[in-house]
């Protein structure tokens, strides 16, 4: 600053001071002007003064050598005036009559010349110049002769001389003055530039920092912002592209990007479920998608993954810190199970976040209950996997890995209690408009509770769409769609689109027989003839499945198409989910009364048109069963995703097979190739059976072929890598910003009623 300010500063000091030398002249030949002009006036007041005593001394009758004393000593007297110099007296024959000794002897009569009396001429004499003027001296109209009436000029130089220095320090001065406040300027509009440019390079959105001071600079920082967003982008892209999803490409990101940083995941459902049968203990994975996709993470970074302790047996297989080491066979890292009593289970798992949040968020027209009483287990209970993160990380700044809608409040407590953390909460289901998300009575405080979040997904861009909307809509949040973050009581949430996904190649497929292997298991199995056509369904016995409606479509294939009765039966396997909620129960009922009608009316002594198996598959039978079918039916009235579509797809290395899929799922984004139906329409879904019964193998394998590719392009490694990348990204940028010292401590807001 000191060497750009000098540098400008000094040149343009010397530049005016040039100038101001350049004027001096001028301004001293209009000074002398006015002084000339000025010294004219006074020369006639002089001699209009001197007139009459003059006339009378000139015209006294006495001896000429009297006369002459008095004119000398009244010219003596004259030049007390200090601007005087000279004067003397012509007779009308021209001749020097009388004079003051100091009348230089270069002025005398006939001087100036003709045609100049009573105007003042300027000579230099003796060094100084001199300001002379003549001017007659008439008695009654006849002139007795010429006054010569001579002023020194000499203050005349003397001021000329002070005007030029005072000019020259003014323009100089003036000059400093304002090349300073120009480089002043410039300085702060240059650090305004310097920090907008910074915040740019460290990828921040310009909307989220402080606005550039410059005005003039906003456009230009939209523009940049906008283009730096589509870099970052397309180099996400690419770099993703280039990468093969596997376990060890995770492995990868987690040591080079992520440096080995600690990670830790919390979900409501814990991976592995210890339970007593019979006296022994065994071990149970769950029906989660959740679980399968982020058990390989946590196989390659050996975290630790918190969850609630579920099994009537999990007390027993702890150490002292409430952990135990999975998966049973070859230990990779630890589940910290957290305790709740039946009370807090009923609140907040049963009560708050399936009876509320999951009819609130899925359009299957059930209505959500929302109980005060629920609310306050569901508070508690987050609160209590907030302290569990606390205790469980080794550093100030871990990776927290937050899923689902059991834990909208997690995010926001984790921040206040580790303010460094990278947080990554995944909704696992759909998000739905604002209308409809607007009756919550805890509506503000669960979005303020998921912007406490570093980076928030959704399966699609649709989901995330409705959540800008309903933050928008309900929060004093600053919501920026351009990139993709929201910005409200501290560090930004940016907020993601990550289709989730399934393990490729699946472990189940590992030890599947060959297809027809299994289709010939499968139909001995259920005691259905071989040459039985076979659809499949494989889901949570949950109303959003659209199970019902699944059921409907096969009854109007076989009421449409009879040739199908006895030559189609479809096989629903219905994991048993959240049993102790009223709807399900009804729903369970249901299930079971229309598959016993259909069976009813369209069974044959050796085929029933649907086998209902209401009981928990696991991974090998499942796999079995899809690639035993003809045909998988995914009918879901709202789905995040769903991940039986693309594990139908997965399990068929055949290339055979043909999957119908709900519109209303996240699948159905990525696999159009798909019959894709409304479950609503009952019509269309019987069509869309009947087309899959008759689709041609080529055409079978054409359509298998494209989505098996996408499915094993975008598998679950991907899904949890890209989150994952995302992180070190944010990380990263946040290193950069507390090195550059831009980056403030998050400010922490308190949940309103927490
Ligand atoms: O679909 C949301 C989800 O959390 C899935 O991730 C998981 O498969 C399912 O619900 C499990 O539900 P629950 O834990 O209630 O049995």
């Amino acid at each position: 600053m000191m060497r750009l300010s000098l540098r400008f500063i000094i040149p343009l000091a010397l530049a005016l001071g040039g100038i101001a030398y350049g004027v001096v002249p001028l301004v001293d030949e209009l000074t002398l002007k006015w002084f000339v002009h000025d010294l004219d006036i006074r020369a006639k007041l002089v001699a209009t003064a001197a007139q009459e005593p003059l006339v009378e001394m000139l015209t006294d009758k006495s001896r000429d050598k009297v006369r002459l004393e008095h004119i000398q000593a009244y010219f003596d007297r004259m030049l007390q005036d200090e601007r005087l110099y000279a004067i003397g007296f012509c007779d009308n024959a021209g001749k020097l009559v009388y004079k003051t000794a100091t009348l230089p002897a270069g002025i005398g009569c006939g001087y100036p010349g003709p045609g100049v009396e009573d105007r003042g001429i300027v000579v230099k004499l003796h060094g100084g110049p001199l300001h002379v003027v003549t001017t007659p001296i008439l008695e009654n109209g006849s002139r007795l002769g010429d006054m010569i009436i001579v002023h020194d000029m000499s203050f005349v130089e003397r001021r000329s001389a002070d005007t030029r220095k005072y000019i020259v320090y003014l323009f100089a001065a003036l000059g400093g003055l304002i090349a300073l406040i120009t480089v002043v300027i410039a300085e702060l509009s240059f650090r305004g530039w310097m920090a907008g440019i910074k915040t740019l390079i460290r990828g921040q959105s310009l909307a989220l920092s402080p606005q550039p001071k410059a005005r003039e600079l906003r456009p230009i920082a939209r523009d940049l912002e906008a283009l730096v967003h589509d870099l970052d982008n397309e180099r996400r892209a690419r770099d993703e592209a280039q990468i093969t999803w596997t376990p060890d490409a995770l492995r990868t990101i987690l040591r080079e990007d992520l440096k080995g940083d600690e990670i830790l995941i919390v979900s409501n459902r814990e991976p592995y479920i210890h339970e007593r049968r019979e006296g022994r203990i065994e071990v149970r994975r769950p029906a989660s998608g959740l679980v399968t996709a982020l058990e390989p993470v946590m196989r390659a970074c050996s975290g630790t993954w918190i969850a609630h302790g579920s099994g009537n047996a999990d007390r027993d297989v702890v150490d002292a810190s409430d952990s135990v080491a999975v998966p049973p066979e070859k230990p990779a890292y630890r589940i910290r199970r957290v305790w709740l009593t039946k009370e807090e289970e009923a609140g907040y798992y049963y009560g708050f976040a399936n009876e509320g949040i999951w009819p609130l968020c899925h359009i299957a027209h059930t209505r959500p209950v929302f109980r005060a009483s629920d609310w306050e287990c569901y508070r508690e209970v987050n609160r209590r996997f907030a302290r569990a993160v606390e205790s469980e990380s080794r550093t100030d700044d871990p990776i927290v890995l937050v899923q689902d809608y059991h834990f909208a409040l997690l995010p926001r407590m984790i921040r206040e209690r580790l303010p460094r953390a990278t947080i990554i909460t995944f909704w696992h289901i759909p998000w739905p408009n604002p209308e409809a998300f607007g009756v919550c009575p805890w509506r503000d405080e669960l979005l303020e509770g998921l912007l406490g979040s570093s980076i928030l997904g959704f399966h699609t861009q649709f989901h995330c769409n409705n959540f800008f909307d309903t933050v928008d809509r309900y929060l004093e949040a600053r919501v920026d769609r351009e990139t993709f973050t929201i910005s409200y009581g501290g560090e930004p949430t940016e907020v993601h689109r990550y289709p989730i996904s399934i393990e490729w190649p699946p472990t189940a497929l590992a030890q599947q027989a060959p297809v027809a292997e299994c289709r010939e298991r499968v139909r001995r199995e259920f005691g259905i003839p071989p040459e039985t056509r076979l659809g499949v369904g494989v889901d949570r016995l949950d109303y959003t499945k659209g199970i019902l409606e699944r059921f409907a479509a096969v009854e109007r294939l076989l009421e449409r198409d009879p040739e199908w009765v006895g030559r189609f039966s479809f096989i629903q396997v219905a994991a048993p989910s959240r049993s102790s909620i009223e709807e399900y129960q009804l729903l369970d009922a249901r299930v079971r009364s229309a598959a016993q009608r259909i069976n009813q009316r369209f069974g044959t002594p050796s085929c029933q048109p649907i086998v209902l198996a209401i009981e928990h598959y696991d991974g090998a039978q499942v796999y079995e069963l899809y690639r035993a079918a003809d045909l998988c039916f995914v009918s879901s009235l709202h789905d995040g995703m769903n991940l039986v579509a693309k594990e139908f797809v997965a399990a068929r290395d055949d290339e055979r097979g043909a999957l119908i899929l709900s519109q209303f799922t996240g699948a159905a984004r990525e696999l159009p190739e798909a019959l894709i139906v409304n479950p609503y329409d009952t019509e269309e879904c019987a069509e869309a059976l009947r087309q899959a019964l008759a689709m041609p193998p080529d055409e079978q394998r054409s359509r298998m072929r494209r989505m098996r590719s996408l499915v094993q392009e975008f598998n679950v490694y991907r899904w949890a890598g890209r989150m994952l990348l995302d992180a070190a990204r944010v990380r990263q940028r946040r290193h950069l910003s507390r090195r550059a010292g831009t980056a403030g401590a998050p400010r922490i807001i308190g949940l309103r009623r927490a």
